[in-house]
């Protein structure tokens, strides 16, 4: 959680804002799997440690109307007790002022309504409500998937949409049938499945989630918070990045880009980096979008 302070109002009228974050010693969810050599967490774990603080920390904010827009393994950081906080504010928006219908985020984790709009060359573009050629707008239904693939994840130990190329993890996300391993148990299956709905009207709310089967019968679990974990740490970037099981760098700068699956380490994102964490071959290349609200 973290507070901020502004100053410097007067005079030149520039303002600074100060972010005072927890501090999250135990990196990101993503440096958890590389730890682990891309071994999936067990169910008790990863519903207690991840779950269950992500979808707290997203009820909280999608209850007021905020929407992430850039949930990944790499974007949720591991605070003091263990649990998952969640981080980087930098492409998220409020969506009770402003129309969210901007094509960004990172790509492997595009809900499919995503994948609808357009990406733009400015972030002013087609705002209007009911603006001619207004494409259509998303909601908060699309942290939901995001979580939901994050939460496959870390759950299988591989990416849901993985696809050897950017255009087919396109296609993966708007029609492969998802393949649940036979390791998983049924409500957990029924859990991942409530998340990766492609019509969001049916996908499940992050606080409907809180109450699903899979997360009663696991518990409280050890060290989860029970409440929102959100680290915030918002750099007003718009810049976003795209890649499923992304790597610990990128180049936002690009205006363009296409979409991979499994992003990696360096600018061209186009390793994976839990792919290199279990010793696979990348599977899409992939590449940072630049985007406004
Ligand atoms: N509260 C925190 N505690 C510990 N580490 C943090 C915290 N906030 C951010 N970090 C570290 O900084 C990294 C980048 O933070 P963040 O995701 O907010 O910014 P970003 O815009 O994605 O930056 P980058 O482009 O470098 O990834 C995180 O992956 C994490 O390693
Ligand atoms: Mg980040």
């Amino acid at each position: 959680m973290g507070g901020a302070g502004r100053e410097g109002l007067g005079g030149g009228g520039q303002a600074h804002v100060y972010l005072l974050l927890e501090w999250a010693p135990g990196g990101t969810l993503l440096d958890l799997m590389r730890r682990r050599g891309g071994a999936r967490l067990d169910e008790a774990e990863a519903a207690a440690r991840v779950a269950r603080p992500l979808l707290s920390a997203l009820a909280h904010l999608h209850a007021q109307d905020l929407i992430h827009r850039d949930i990944k393994l790499e974007n949720v950081l591991l605070g003091p007790d263990g649990s998952a906080r969640l981080a980087d504010f930098g492409l998220s928006i409020d969506s009770s002022s402003e129309l969210p219908n901007t094509r960004l985020g990172t790509c492997g984790y595009f809900a499919p309504e995503v994948l609808d709009c357009p990406r733009k060359r400015t972030p002013f573009e087609l705002k209007a409500r009911g603006e001619d050629g207004t494409p259509p707008g998303y909601s908060s239904a699309v942290d939901v998937w995001s979580a939901g693939v994050v939460l496959f994840e870390i759950l299988t130990g591989r990416a849901p949409f993985a696809a050897p190329s950017a255009q087919a993890v396109v296609e993966a996300i708007r029609q492969r049938p998802i393949a649940y391993p036979p390791h998983l148990s049924p409500e957990a299956v029924s859990f991942l499945s409530a998340l990766l709905q492609r019509d969001p009207a049916t996908r499940a709310t992050a606080a409907q989630l809180l109450g699903h089967p899979w997360m009663l019968q696991q518990g409280s679990g050890d060290g989860a918070p029970p409440a929102a974990g959100a680290s915030s740490s918002c750099g007003g970037s718009s810049s976003s990045s795209c890649g499923s099981i992304s790597g610990s760098s990128s180049s936002c700068g690009s205006s363009s880009s296409s979409c991979g699956s499994i992003s990696g380490s360096s600018s061209s994102c186009g390793s994976s980096s839990m792919a290199a964490a279990a010793g696979q071959q990348p599977a899409a290349q992939d590449s940072r979008v630049q985007g406004g609200a």
